[in-house]
């Protein structure tokens, strides 16, 4: 979860209770990644986790003007603020550089979201043993999964939190997490991991039953005590209760809950990540330094009415306490 909720110390909460851990690569600094690995390491002293990493967007053409007419909208939002907008360049979050640091620090799994990995990095990662995973919203794509040579999938259902992490962004409704891992088993013997919407020890129990390799949480986690989540996004977890896919705080279709912000510009938000998101970011972290929920993007999956304040080990014990 990266943007703040994910830190090592709810990575190293999440292996002390026998789960999988996952540390956030996006977003940070190359030597961050490699600082936040080697913390990991040594706070849990294991090697059961992984790092996510944003395979870098191919620049849309035509985006540019869509985007500056979102800014023109946004504008007078962030004169109310008194903070300027954000440069909306289009980057690719030092990809180069990360893939590099997993290399050198050997993690058990890499996982991808946002976009397909290079085949050459998907080759470097395997001959260097570690596991590559790509994240899927759509069954068709899992032939393209199998091509490349990963060894397993993410199917991240309609329900979750946060953006799909899909390689392409459809702007679509997508299927359900159940049926979205059912129509992928069909179409690969490759392992199939279950995301979104997995709120209780029942989900858990039943995406299991049904063939996952594993089920994947994000929201879960969001309330957890060692989490970075921001105080106003832990409280408004608990009052909102609808949630809403939207491209306005991104430019990337993304589970949040229902704000003036996305009832405002769902509709008209472009697809433009990692533009929209530059162009935001000002915006959003004045919201959270402020308080103010409605300049913030509120990451939440549908379950999200059942995430608890507590440590993650206790969080990941009772999500298992069905098996
Ligand atoms: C706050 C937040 C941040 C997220 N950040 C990432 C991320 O950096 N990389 C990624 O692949 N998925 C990210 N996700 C999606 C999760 O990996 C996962 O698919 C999702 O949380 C599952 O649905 P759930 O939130 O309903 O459990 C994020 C989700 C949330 C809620």
């Amino acid at each position: 979860m990266a943007g703040g909720p994910s830190t090592v110390e709810l990575a190293a909460g999440v292996m002390q209770a026998g789960g999988f851990a996952f540390l956030a690569g996006a977003y940070l600094s190359p030597d961050r990644l490699r600082d936040d690995i080697v913390r990991l390491r040594s706070l849990a002293g294991g090697e059961a986790f992984g790092v996510n990493l944003f395979a870098p967007n191919a620049y849309e053409p035509g985006s540019a003007a869509r985007v500056l007419e979102y800014a023109t909208r946004l504008q007078p939002l962030a004169d109310k603020a008194g903070i300027a907008l954000g440069d909306p360049v289009h980057d690719d979050d030092s990809f180069d550089a990360k893939v590099e640091v997993v290399l050198a620090e050997r993690p058990a799994l890499v996982s991808f979201s946002f976009a397909w990995p290079p085949a050459d990095v998907v080759d470097r990662l395997r001959a260097a043993g570690i596991e590559v995973w790509v994240t899927l919203n759509d069954a068709s794509e899992t032939a393209w999964a199998d091509e490349l040579g990963v060894d397993g999938i993410v199917a991240q259902g309609w329900e979750a939190g946060g953006h799909r992490g899909g390689p392409v962004d459809s702007g679509h409704p997508q299927l359900p997490t159940r049926t979205l891992l059912q129509s992928i088993r069909a179409l690969t013997s490759l392992p199939v991991v279950a995301a979104g919407g997995v709120a209780d020890p029942v989900d858990v129990a039943g995406l299991l039953a049904d063939g996952a390799h594993a089920v994947a949480c994000g929201t879960a986690f969001l309330r957890a005590e060692e989490s970075g989540t921001a105080e106003v996004h832990r409280h408004e977890l608990t009052r909102r209760t609808d949630t809403v896919v939207t491209r306005a705080f991104s430019g990337r279709s993304a589970r949040a809950l229902v704000t003036s912000w996305t009832e405002l510009f769902t509709d008209v938000a472009p697809a433009g990540y990692p533009q929209v998101h530059h162009l935001t970011a000002p915006l959003r972290s004045h919201g959270k330094a402020t308080g103010q929920p409605d300049l913030v993007h509120l990451w939440a999956g549908t379950g999200h009415a059942s995430a608890r304040s507590a440590p993650a080990s206790r969080i990941v014990e009772l999500l298992q306490s069905r098996l």
